[in-house]
C-alpha cells in the first residue's frame, strides 16, 4: 500500500490544535512487529513538543496494553487521529484488546503500511510516523504530588515513550 492518500508537511506547519485533538478527539497509537503484525490502541493522554532540538511526542502506555508489546519490539509507531465519523472505532479500540479482537475487522479500520514501514489506517486525517528515540516508566518515588496516584490503584505506572515526529502526513 501506499502513502498517495495523504499529504506531507512539516510538524511545524501543523495548524491543529493537539490539546484537543489527543484530549478530546483522541488518537490511535499503532506499532508493529518485525513479522510484520501490528496491534492499535486508542490514547487520550499524551503530548507533542520540541525536545534536544526535535519535534518530538510523547506517549504513556501502561504496561499490559497489548500493543505495549508491538512497541517495545519496534523502534517505530504512528499517532493517528481522526475524524468525528470514527469515533466508535476509537471507543471500540480502546475498550477491546488486540489479543481477543481483530481490531481491523470489528472496526472497518484499514490499515496501511508508510514508506517508514510504519502502520497506519486510511481514514485518518492527521498521521503523526514517529521513530522512537526514549522509552522510560514512571517511577513511584518520582511523583510530587501524591494524587496522581489515583490514577494507579494496581502500580501500573504508564511506559513513556518520547518519539521524533519524522513525517507528517495530512489529508
Ligand atoms: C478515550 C481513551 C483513552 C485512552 N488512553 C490511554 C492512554 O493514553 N494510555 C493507555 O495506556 N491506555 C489508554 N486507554 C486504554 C487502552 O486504549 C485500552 O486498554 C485498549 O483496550 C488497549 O488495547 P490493546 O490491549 O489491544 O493494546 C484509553 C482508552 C480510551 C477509551
Amino acid at each position: 500500500m501506499s502513502d498517495s492518500i495523504f499529504q506531507t508537511c512539516s510538524p511545524y506547519a501543523l495548524t491543529d490544535n493537539l490539546f484537543s485533538r489527543i484530549g478530546r478527539d483522541w488518537m490511535l497509537i499503532t506499532a508493529a512487529k518485525p513479522d510484520g503484525s501490528w496491534n492499535t490502541m486508542t490514547a487520550s493522554w499524551g503530548t507533542a513538543g520540541i525536545l534536544w532540538n526535535k519535534p518530538v511526542a510523547i506517549c504513556f502506555v501502561r504496561p499490559q496494553r497489548y500493543t505495549d508489546e508491538f512497541i517495545r519490539q519496534s523502534d517505530r509507531l504512528t499517532l493517528s487521529f481522526f475524524g468525528p465519523e470514527m469515533h466508535d472505532a476509537l471507543k471500540l479500540c480502546g475498550t477491546k484488546s488486540g489479543r481477543e479482537i481483530d481490531k481491523a475487522a470489528e472496526t472497518g479500520l484499514s490499515p496501511l503500511t508508510l514508506p517508514s514501514g510504519s502502520v497506519t489506517f486510511a481514514q485518518a486525517n492527521l498521521v503523526l510516523d514517529c521513530r522512537r528515540l526514549y522509552a522510560d516508566i514512571l517511577r513511584r518515588e518520582s511523583f510530587l504530588d501524591p494524587a496522581i496516584f489515583s490514577h494507579y490503584p494496581e502500580s501500573d505506572f504508564h511506559h513513556v515513550y518520547v518519539c521524533e515526529i519524522e513525517t507528517c502526513y495530512t489529508k
